[in-house]
């Protein structure tokens, strides 16, 4: 991986197919690092052993007030463990997925084990390219609708990952507007949460956190109000009303970590399609954030599960060039490899 966290054409000289199993573990925890997570907090940590890898996860006390119970940070690890996942089968690897493997270890969320060699899935090296050009794109989307086609494709992923998309009807989604907008305004009102945005929004050269250049010049004129980061950033919105967005939420059978988790994997299989397909996603998690909006958000679903996240889907403007792609963690920092490394530690 290169520098922020950027996975570069590699030039090995072993070709794929021969290079050892931890040589391919260690490379898949790093390109999970494209991953999406909340604020860009990163919470992942790999260990890379002699015949498995396991994810684990940091809580950053800086999360607390955002995400109490960690469905957000547990959504975010689901998605890199997804990324790992893609990653071993573009490389002809298949795995077991053990989630939560550990009772006694509530910070160990995956193990990946009984690997063995297939042919590579050229679906799945498609989509690590689609990685490596994923990004959040927080300016309204474009008039041009999302083809009927592509938000199938885009709800099959979930599907295949035990989760659901539904998207909401024009009624639902004046719902979700009132929703949303009342969740930013408990948030605005809650000291140690502005505290804890301010913290990641200048985070400058940590490699975590979102830049200025990411973040709207102003408010953008979305249905659906988007997230308040409590200062402007420098990216311009342009005069846009995203009209044509499309709002779907996430939602599952179940609401424990173990089901976040999945939730985090079906988000990043759903993002990844949209990529393929040049749909832009935007999640919108602070309806979930506050528990009595996130239960009016159950009520949207009429009891067919709970819900996970909000996303907004949309054709990008193709005129002006989008934000940037945001910083990351160098590998060294998420991926341990001590255990594989001649001599141990
Ligand atoms: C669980 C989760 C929740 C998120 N919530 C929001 C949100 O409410 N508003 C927003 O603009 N971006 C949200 N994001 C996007 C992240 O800020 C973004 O993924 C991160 O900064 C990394 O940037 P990138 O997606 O461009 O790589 C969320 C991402 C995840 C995984």
């Amino acid at each position: 991986m290169g520098r922020n966290g950027r996975v570069e054409t590699m030039s090995h000289e072993t070709p794929a197919r021969d290079r050892p199993l931890t040589t391919a573990l260690a490379e898949a925890a790093a390109t999970a690092g494209h991953a999406p997570s909340v604020h860009n907090s990163q919470p992942w940590r790999w260990r890379v052993l002699p015949d498995a890898l396991e994810l684990g996860v940091v809580r950053d006390p800086r999360l607390t007030a955002t995400d109490p119970e960690g469905r957000l940070v547990a959504y975010s690890c689901g998605a890199a463990l997804h990324h790992a996942r893609v990653a071993l089968t573009a490389e002809g690897w298949t795995a077991v997925v053990e989630r939560m493997p550990d009772p006694d270890a509530p910070d160990l969320l995956a193990r990946l084990t009984g690997l063995g060699r297939v042919e590579a899935d050229p679906e799945a090296m498609r989509l690590v390219q689609c990685m490596q050009v994923r990004h959040t794109d927080r300016r309204p989307v474009s008039d041009e609708p999302v083809p009927t086609d592509a938000l199938g494709r885009i709800a099959a992923a979930v599907a295949a990952e035990g989760c659901q998309l539904q998207f909401l009807d024009r009624d639902n989604i004046l719902e979700l507007a009132a929703v949303a907008s009342h969740a930013a305004t408990v948030e605005a009102e809650d000291s140690q949460l502005r505290e804890e945005l301010e913290y990641w929004t200048s985070r400058g050269g940590s490699g975590t956190g979102l830049p200025p250049e990411v973040l709207p010049e102003e408010a953008p004129q979305t249905t659906v109000p988007a997230r308040d980061f409590g200062r402007p950033g420098t990216l311009p919105v342009g005069p846009g009303h995203d009209r044509a967005a499309v709002y779907g939420l996430l939602y599952g059978d179940e609401d424990e970590p173990d089901s976040w988790l999945r939730a985090g994997e079906a988000l990043s299989a759903a993002w990844l399609t949209a990529t393929r397909l040049g749909v832009s996603v935007v999640p919108l998690s602070g309806v979930v954030e506050v528990a009595g909006t996130r239960q009016t958000l159950r009520g949207l679903l009429a009891g067919l599960g709970y819900p996970y996240l909000v996303l907004r889907l949309g054709i990008a403007d193709p005129a002006h060039a989008g934000p940037p792609h945001t910083p990351r963690l160098e590998v060294r920092q998420v991926v341990d490899t001590s255990a594989v490394r001649a001599g141990g530690a």
